[in-house]
């Protein structure tokens, strides 16, 4: 089932809760939370305490999927699986270790899932996809929102679903970055199963509108592929 993870990374962080809610009334049940730590990405976002304070404000059915671009990223796993992240994603380039980190996030009884960056090959993941639950493919460079999307990394996504086949995985594939009406057809045909969007969904007008036409045109490419 093809799903719209919208990034609050757009949203307006002073009135999070209410920014938020028109998405959920939409019938959106998976938020993806952006952290960043002026290190691994030139940006400095969220810690535990706000995904905590909007925890508190979500029905128990909405997954916080929290998509961590820090350094060291093992060490606040278990910050955020206490601030009530059910998922949490670390980047392949900032885990030296990146079977324990993954290991440690399933350990807490959250959905573990990796990154790689648009220049990151695919074969990096061999030896991991056999244990992670998903796969974010980064189609910008992270750090910020609203940046245009990379048709280079459409190619990242394909050989995901090929391999995700050929190997009988049961792995999603998510998307992130500069996706929008104009550039989901080509990441779901592509194979994406869950797409990140940040400005697209609170950049402007109505959310929860933005947020129905952007699914409208992922079930649209969705029923083309099959
Ligand atoms: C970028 C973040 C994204 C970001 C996507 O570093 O990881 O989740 O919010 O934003 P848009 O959809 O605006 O490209
Ligand atoms: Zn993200």
């Amino acid at each position: 089932m093809i799903e719209i993870a919208p990034s609050i990374l757009s949203a307006d962080f002073a009135r999070l809760a209410g920014h938020v809610q028109p998405v959920l009334d939409a019938g959106v049940t998976l938020l993806h939370v952006d952290v960043m730590d002026g290190h691994f990405v030139p940006n400095i976002t969220i810690g535990p305490p706000v995904v905590a304070a909007l925890r508190k404000h979500l029905p128990a059915q909405v997954v916080l999927d929290v998509h961590l671009m820090i350094e060291n990223p093992g060490n606040y796993v278990p910050a955020f699986v206490d601030a009530g992240a059910n998922w949490i994603s670390v980047h392949q380039e900032a885990c030296v270790h990146l079977d324990r980190v993954v290991e440690h996030i399933r350990s807490l009884g959250a959905l573990a899932g990796v990154v790689i960056n648009p220049a990151t090959p695919v074969a990096t993941l061999t030896d991991i996809l056999d244990v992670v639950d998903y796969v974010l493919v980064m189609s910008v460079n992270p750090g910020f929102g609203g940046q245009k999307f990379i048709p280079r990394t459409l190619g990242k996504i394909r050989r995901l679903a090929e391999l995700r086949a050929q190997r009988h995985l049961g792995f999603r594939i998510q998307v992130d970055g500069g996706i929008a009406l104009d550039t989901i057809d080509a990441v779901v045909q592509a194979g994406a199963d869950i797409l990140v969007a940040g400005n697209a969904v609170f950049g402007h007008g109505d959310p929860g509108r933005n947020v129905q036409q952007l699914l409208q045109a992922a079930r649209a490419a969705t029923a083309q592929k099959a």
